[in-house]
């Protein structure tokens, strides 16, 4: 005896105490797939017979149970399951998780269960307990079919010997066809549409109605085949043979559903189209229409394609119902989700699942006529109206191409207007769910995933939605970087001999040196003109860009500087050329604003100025009055030496301070050309960063170019060049340089920069006297600055990726807010 059943669905074995069933179990399933009630009771009790606590150990079966459904594992439950509230609950939990049941019943005669029961140590209870069983076995089996089992199976003593289980994959499995694909949206009897789109593709299309492509390609049809179109008929006998020949798959749609019915002999409402399909049909033979109730009842409402990765339903398909089996699934692939109520014109109001979808899987679907198929969330909507004079599109797969063919006519009077956005993805965006964001991520990158805790996605969501601003325009945050290593020489805590060791240790040949400005991290993203702010980045407002800060806040409070400076940018990148040299409309920099003074005036006159006014009154004072007393030289010397540190101290944030009056007076460093339509330019090398902003620079000078050196890691005169830049600019009062690998992204476990701060600069973060206390300071931890210095440069360049392969805002903004989340863990701020 051999049973088939599914890979997926949940087994109910039903028999008395002592039938047989854990055994069974045992010969046939893995024990992980096993849910007995006897252990949920030792678990709770210690005691697997313990009636007492019956309830609580099926609460926890089930809860299990259904835990182990959704995640798509076969499931058995070995409990005597005699009574119908038992089963009940079985029904209820395969419901829940849209899986098919099978009853397995032990149907052993009342004496072997006596006999059995006799000779076990294990169960104490009274033989009436056997016969009761057996009594309630027999009424069950009455009642089984009615009660909703999808697969009642009777097993006799005999049939147990012999008995094989095979598991089926689910109809709609077909996880191991890859394709390549041709999805075909709604066709409605527009037979000549779809021939002659099929021969776009690439199909033979034969007279006698036969179709293959010589390349070996699928075809799959999203369902709707049927009603309203010219030529219904047609359309079935090219599918029907396509099907049949292995060149094409269909899945059903709501018209050919109640085609079904109707040509079964159900009552439907011969409307909507299917008066034009019934009358087409009544020309041909009777023979021909059952054939084609043959291949309606045949058609599955969704198929799981390419191992996984593809989904295709009539109208679409949540996650959680991929690849389940049930009647609400069935119901969501012919009709999608509705709110129950209708509009004016007595259509159901639908809802916008595609919205919400967040699945890995790319779902193929149609049934709501639009304009033009486009991406939203990973789903297409392909139905794009043929039979109302619209087109008739195909989607390939994988080259994600779209293919199409204008309707010959308008076949039917649409009831609405179509559909038309200009860019359904931006208007699906258009508000952000906190639930994507508050809670733990594993945000996945080039280079591996980044993992986000919870509470720091929350800590960063609060701030961010009060601060930051519109996350449409967030598309990159720059990450932190991390000092090198604590220098070893006397004076000093970094010097840049410890960067290139560094960086020749990781295997590295050349890296550029970059002078670190000292001004405000800006990363500006500027358009070529408003249009593009509105249809490339979403904008309602007229505007021609922004510039933000690191935490993704507002770089200006006055937005007429903001929209002068990016005016000055954009004619700029205009007179450049850039505009068509890298094919785009816009650009995102990456770079230093300066002064320093500008944007930290309130930081300057509350912390530094204030330190240093009061420090220097205090100290004068002191050595004043101490030079009058000769016995106190110790002290005074003491005195004089915090006054000659402060006085340092004073000069280092001086350095960095200029009166700022009107845009002339600041300057735009770029030192990352991030990114341009369709490209992240992190597969260029920093030395090409550099030249070309070096070049663009002289179109306005408002911009500033960086000043760099390459060192040759190999070459001790190179990297002895290299120290010497380094001290040359700190002497002079700049605040150092970043070290940088000539390769914009280095492998996972090398800094993708490093900076190196000189020692007056250092001044003005550790205090006026640290100079004083270094052999303390060296012994400052840098390991968790760089853990988070790369795995927020990752993210910030996977949210670039993201965003120029026009992926949906929450996925880009996954990123933005990982940046922001990683920065809430409390790291010494002094690196
Ligand atoms: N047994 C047997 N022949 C079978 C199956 C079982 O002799 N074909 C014996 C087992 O070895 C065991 C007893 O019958 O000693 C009961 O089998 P078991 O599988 O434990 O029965 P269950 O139906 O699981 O009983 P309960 O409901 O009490 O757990
Ligand atoms: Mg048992």
């Amino acid at each position: 005896m051999n049973i088939q059943i599914p890979e997926l669905c949940l087994v109910a074995l039903i028999g008395a105490s002592s039938s047989g069933k854990s055994t069974f179990a045992k010969q046939h399933f893995k024990p992980t797939e096993i849910l007995s009630s006897d252990y949920f009771r030792a678990l709770l009790t210690d005691d697997e017979n313990n009636l007492e606590i019956t309830r609580e150990a099926f609460e926890l079966l089930h809860h299990v149970a259904r835990k182990r459904l959704l995640a798509g594992k076969l499931t058995v439950i070995d409990a005597t399951s005699l009574q119908k509230d038992a089963r009940a609950q079985i029904l209820r939990t395969a419901k829940e998780t849209d899986v098919l049941t099978v009853a397995l019943v032990l149907d052993i005669p009342e004496e072997t269960l006596m006999e059995r029961h006799h000779a076990r140590p294990d169960r104490e209870f009274p033989v009436s307990v056997i016969r009761k069983h057996a009594y309630q076995l027999k009424n069950s089996l009455r009642s089984l079919e009615k009660e909703g089992f999808r697969q009642i199976h009777v097993l006799k003593p005999e049939d147990l010997q012999t008995l094989t289980l095979e598991r089926k994959p689910l109809y709609n499995n077909l996880k191991h066809l890859t394709g390549p694909f041709d999805f075909v949206g709604d066709v409605h009897g527009c037979f000549a549409e779809l021939r002659e789109l099929l021969i776009k593709l690439g199909y033979v299309v034969t007279e006698d109605l036969q179709a293959h492509h010589p390349e070996g390609r699928t075809a799959v049809f999203v369902g709707d085949l049927v009603d309203r179109g010219p030529d219904s008929v047609g359309v079935l006998r090219l599918v029907m043979n396509m099907v049949k020949a292995g060149t094409a798959l269909c899945v059903m749609g709501n018209h050919d559903e109640k085609l079904k019915k109707h040509l079964s002999g159900k009552r439907v409402q011969v409307r909507h189209g299917l008066e034009q399909t019934a009358e087409q049909l009544a020309a041909t033979s009777h023979e021909f229409h059952q054939e084609v109730s043959r291949f309606l009842e045949g058609l599955i409402s969704h198929y799981v394609l390419d191992q996984g990765n593809l989904v295709v339903a009539h109208a679409g398909l949540i996650e959680r119902y991929h690849g389940r089996t049930s009647a609400r699934v069935r119901e969501f692939c012919l009709y999608g989700e509705t709110t129950g109520e209708s509009d004016e014109e007595g259509l159901p109001i639908r809802l916008d699942w595609a919205k919400d979808y967040r699945g890995k899987a790319r779902v193929i679907y149609g049934h709501v006529p639009v304009q033009k198929a486009q991406w939203v969330n990973n789903t297409i909507d392909l139905d794009t109206g043929c039979v109302f004079g619209g087109k008739l599109t195909a989607l390939q797969y994988p080259e994600l191409t779209l293919a199409e063919v204008a309707a010959h006519k308008e076949y039917c009077e649409p009831g609405t207007k179509l559909k038309n956005l200009l860019n359904a993805q931006q208007a699906a965006d258009h508000t952000l769910r906190w639930q994507d964001f508050a809670r733990e991520k594993f945000i996945e990158t080039a280079v591996g995933t980044v993992r986000i805790h919870e509470a720091n996605n929350i800590a960063a969501l609060e701030t961010a939605s009060r601060f930051a601003l519109d996350p449409r325009w967030l598309i990159f945050l720059p990450p932190t970087v991390s000092p090198s290593h604590t220098s070893e020489r006397p004076d000093l805590l970094e010097h840049p001999e410890d960067a290139f060791r560094y960086y020749q240790k990781q295997g590295l040949s050349q890296v550029v040196c970059e002078e670190k400005h000292m001004g405000s991290r800006a990363i500006a993203v500027v358009c070529r003109n408003s249009d593009v702010a509105r249809t490339r980045f979403g904008m309602t407002t007229e505007s021609l860009g922004v510039v933000y800060s690191r935490t993704g806040r507002a770089f200006f409070n006055d937005e007429q500087i903001e929209k002068a400076l990016l005016e000055r940018l954009s004619a700029a990148l205009e007179r450049a050329g850039f505009w068509e040299e890298f094919q785009t409309n816009w650009v995102c920099l990456d770079g230093e604003l300066l002064p320093w003074s500008f944007k930290a005036l309130s930081l300057l006159k509350e912390q530094y100025a204030s330190t240093g006014s009061a420090a220097t009154h205090a100290l004068q004072t002191a050595v004043q009055l101490l030079q009058k007393h000769p016995d106190a030289t110790a002290v005074l010397q003491n005195a004089q030496e915090r006054l000659s540190n402060l006085t340092d101290y004073v000069q280092a944030y001086q350095n960095y301070c200029q009166k700022v009056d009107s845009l002339e007076d600041l300057k735009f460093a770029p030192f990352h050309l991030l990114a341009t339509e369709g490209q992240v330019h992190s597969d260029k090398t920093h030395l090409w960063h550099m030249e070309t902003l070096e070049r663009l620079s002289t179109f306005d000078p408002l911009l500033a170019a960086t000043p760099y050196q390459v060192v040759d890691l190999h070459s001790e005169e190179s990297i002895q060049q290299g120290i010497q830049w380094w001290e040359t600019l700190t002497r002079s009062g700049k605040e150092g340089m970043v070290v940088k690998p000539m390769q914009f992204v280095p492998d996972r476990r090398t800094q993708p920069a490093l900076k190196i701060r000189g020692r007056e600069y250092l001044r003005i973060i550790y205090g006026p006297e640290y100079t004083q206390h270094l052999d303390r300071l060296r012994g400052r931890a840098l390991g968790a600055k760089r853990e988070r210095a790369t795995r927020e440069f990752h993210l910030g360049l996977e949210a670039l990726n993201r965003f120029v392969t026009h992926q949906p805002l929450w996925k880009i903004h996954e990123c933005i807010l990982g940046v922001l989340a990683l920065e809430t863990e409390g790291i010494d701020p002094r690196l």
